[in-house]
């Protein structure tokens, strides 16, 4: 065997066992788990239970694509409600008013109650809602 192709093999030797190590190193390392709130059960975390008592309301326009709202549930205040914050009239974001115990839209006036339901109109739909738990100190929501 040359030389050259005795170096060739050699690079060739490198490239494969060194390859393993550079696809794991490319892996993302945003893959949901337990401690980054995101768990193999589906839950992903909205905040923390500190946090929804000083709002009223965790919401993110982002939750894996979702734009969601996250309640204490007003007849269980152990419990939380989640809904889409996306109203079903015509998809503007409603916000939870506290005092009125209502989804509100800002756009044309529709409310729905803490389970999502319609309060009052334009709009016939109610809430989508998805399961949420309160785990330690996070409040958790599956998308
Ligand atoms: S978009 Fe909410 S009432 Fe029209």
């Amino acid at each position: 065997m040359k030389r050259r192709e005795f170096s060739n093999l050699l690079g060739l030797g490198l490239l494969a066992t060194s390859l393993p190590v550079a696809i794991a190193a490319c892996q993302s390392d945003s893959a949901p788990t337990a401690d980054s709130g995101g768990a193999d059960d589906g839950f992903v975390a909205l905040g923390t239970v500190a946090e929804l008592d000083a709002q009223g309301a965790l919401a993110n326009s982002n939750v894996q694509g979702k734009n969601l709202a996250v309640i204490r549930d007003p007849g269980a205040p152990e419990s939380v409600i989640a809904v889409s914050a996306l109203c079903t009239h015509a998809g503007c974001t409603v916000v939870w008013n506290g005092e009125q115990s209502l989804f509100a839209c800002p756009c044309h006036g529709s409310n729905f109650n803490p389970d999502g339901s319609v309060n009052s109109g334009p709009t016939r739909e109610p809430l989508a809602t998805f399961e949420a738990k309160v785990e330690g100190d996070q409040v958790l929501v599956k998308v």
